[in-house]
């Protein structure tokens, strides 16, 4: 016992000793609390009871572990919010033998740590089971129970997780870092006539009995563990792919993603073979907090990017690229993270490309790269490397999405300077070499040196592309994206502003929606309130029935306290909760002096509707807007 607590304060101290020593272990997963180099977990096994009553999933997770290191007799989990009713240990076949447990204090960030002690007579062996009997919190972080009035149906309850990035400890004790992969197979018992679906082989034809066996052949970090419950069906797109949804959602979402086995066609000829079998979508319901989620076989995804044209598809491209980058070759830490999302981002534009234009790929990137200027005005230089030190202080990912657009302009500065031919060698054969491993930026820089640097001499040097590792801001050389169309948008933003042309007469029947946004993006702070609502009516902004647009409309209208579409903007977060829609909104409306009550109130009578992610993001927004007035 004295022996295990040592230990536990040896960790505590070595995490709290690198918040001030400079030497970072860029190796090392910080976020986690699991003591990974003496144990590791190969295959986890769920038995699961989905209660929707309780808000809770209840039963055992039997976790099939290695010992690396003899002297470690204590495995470390990661927790959050379980209860643990008991542990034990077995060797397979045999009989399980009690295993004494304890969890530590309660970390905002980490959650808790789960010790089990090895019993003193029990050799693990070449591998070992550790079994936990344990149920979730309705606040579980990962989870979303929404009641039956929350879902498009009304009348059945739903339950979805989010795993990315440390929210799998919520619903299953394990060691949450992605740098062990599992296997896993799972049972789930759900109310009758409700489907179940997992990141694992979920059947189409599967009878609807309430009770659901899975299976998931593939190695895979925690990260990607996903669960959802609820009145779903199914709807074939293409051979190998199909669509899940609420039973009213299912049409409009099999005629939005149609294109999703062309992309899987697509993608598998730019990357190489698509190695999990099925390729399917959940569309969720409007709370799901992200645009998507590269869940395996069963990418997560918003309804917000229904948009009745197709316009937002460049989600499913990039989910669906993440099958290789990010869920084959995944960040060994998430200080790594830009090796899952830039590289993705870099792919989703060339599959846009391909599928349909290079012009409208470039609308894309100039969207990208605009946000990305924003984001190195507003995040601190030391957060602007692509792999910057970061700890479980900063939190958890705060700075994320600056790391896609960087990591794509990256990838898109080497594209350039060694021709697209000799760079799409280089990324299947990164897919490749790396595949189903878990690596860090300096596992990649080593690759990039000797496959591409080196190996086409004189063109870029390995401190070069250091620069854009380890430096702040895009380096100098990077030649930004360009758009005509956006361009022609932005004049005519700048045109009318100045008053030379009026609001009906701007000709915009064959712009893009990304062509809209921009316009709205453009237009300039000395826009007065008249100006803005004489374009807001004749484009019909407040009534978008494109959830990037109304994003971008509501973002103006709170940061200039346009009024008159304040009702429409109220019904824009109550729609709503990704947070990417809803999360700027709200801090624009702090930021603008005069609606910090407006907001909170606003957010009070939505957070029962938010998922927990969510919930954390806008509180977090607000505290930082209430730090920066007080400082
Ligand atoms: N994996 C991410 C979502 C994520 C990232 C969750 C980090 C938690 C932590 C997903 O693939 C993603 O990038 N979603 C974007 C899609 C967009 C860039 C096309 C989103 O949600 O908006
Ligand atoms: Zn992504």
């Amino acid at each position: 016992m004295f022996r295990n607590l040592m230990l536990l304060a040896g960790v505590a101290i070595a995490v709290a000793g690198c918040e001030k020593s400079p030497e970072y272990d860029p190796a090392h997963d910080y976020f986690t609390y699991a003591n990974y180099d003496a144990f590791v977990t190969d295959h986890l096994v769920l038995d699961l009871d989905v209660d929707f009553q309780a808000q809770s999933l209840k039963g055992t997770a039997s976790l099939h572990m290695r010992n690396l290191l003899p002297t470690e007799r204590t495995v470390i989990l990661d927790t959050r919010d379980l209860s643990i009713a008991s542990a034990a240990v077995r060797l397979e076949g045999e009989a399980p033998q009690a295993a004494a447990f304890r969890l530590g204090e309660r970390d905002e960030v980490l959650g808790q740590s789960l010790s089990v002690d090895l019993p003193e007579d029990f050799d693990p062996q070449g591998g070992f089971w550790l079994d936990i009997d344990y149920r979730t919190s309705p606040e579980a972080s990962a989870l979303q129970w929404l009641p039956a009035e929350l879902t498009a149906g009304g009348k059945h309850p739903l339950v979805f997780s989010q795993s990315q990035a440390i929210h799998a400890r919520s619903w299953v004790p394990l060691q949450d870092t992605p740098a062990v992969r599992i296997t896993y197979e799972a049972t789930l018992r759900t109310p009758p006539s409700m489907l179940a679906l997992m990141s694992a082989d979920n059947n189409p034809l599967t009878p609807r009995t309430g009770r659901y066996t899975f299976n998931m052949p593939q190695p895979i970090p925690s990260y990607l563990l996903a669960i959802a419950a609820g009145n779903l069906f199914f709807a074939p797109i293409g051979a190998e792919t199909g669509v899940y949804s609420e039973p009213e959602l299912l049409e409009d979402s099999a005629w939005e993603f149609a294109e999703t086995q062309d992309m899987l066609d697509l993608a598998e000829t730019q990357l190489g073979p698509y190695d999990w079998g099925r390729y399917d979508l959940l569309i969720l319901p409007p709370s799901f907090p992200y645009g998507g989620m590269e869940n395996p076989r069963l990418s997560f995804i918003t309804p917000s990017v229904i948009a009745g044209d197709r316009s937002l598809v460049s989600l499913i491209a990039h989910e669906l690229a993440h099958s290789w980058s990010g869920n084959l070759v995944t960040n060994a830490t998430w200080r790594d993270i830009w090796l899952n999302e830039g590289t993705t981002s870099y792919l989703t534009a060339r599959l846009m490309e391909d599928l349909y234009s290079k012009a409208r790929a470039d609308e894309e990137r100039v969207l990208d790269w605009e946000a990305l200027q924003a984001d190195l005005q507003r995040v601190p230089e030391r957060f602007q490397a692509l792999a910057p030190k970061i700890l479980p202080a900063d939190g958890e990912g705060a700075q994320q999405a600056m790391y896609y657009a960087k990591g794509q302009f990256f990838l898109e500065h080497l594209e350039r300077l060694f021709g697209r031919a000799v760079f799409d060698e280089f990324i299947m054969g990164y897919f490749r070499h790396f595949e189903w491993q878990s690596i860090t930026t300096e596992q990649f820089l080593d690759y990039l040196d000797e496959h591409l640097l080196t190996a086409n001499p004189g063109v870029y040097t390995r401190e070069q592309a250091g620069e854009w590792l380890y430096q702040p801001g895009v380096p100098a050389d990077f030649v930004p994206p360009v758009s005509a169309s956006l361009e022609a948008a932005e004049k005519a933003a700048q045109a009318f502003s100045a008053g030379e042309i009026a609001a009906f007469s701007i000709d915009h029947a064959d712009w893009s929606p990304h062509a809209v946004v921009h316009f709205i993006n453009s237009l300039p702070p000395s826009l007065d309130s008249e100006q803005l609502g004489q374009v807001g009516s004749a484009f019909g902004f407040s009534q978008s029935r494109n959830a990037e647009i109304s994003r971008a409309w509501f973002i103006q209208v709170a940061q200039r306290r346009y009024q008159p579409a304040y009702g429409a903007m109220e019904e824009h977060l109550a729609r709503y909760g990704r947070m990417k829609l809803i999360v700027p909104v709200y801090a624009a409306l702090v930021a603008n002096g005069e609606d910090a009550a407006l907001a909170e109130r606003l957010f009070k009578a939505n957070r029962d509707s938010y998922h927990p992610i969510a919930v954390q993001a806008i509180e977090g927004a607000f505290q930082r807007a209430a730090d920066k007035a007080n400082s």
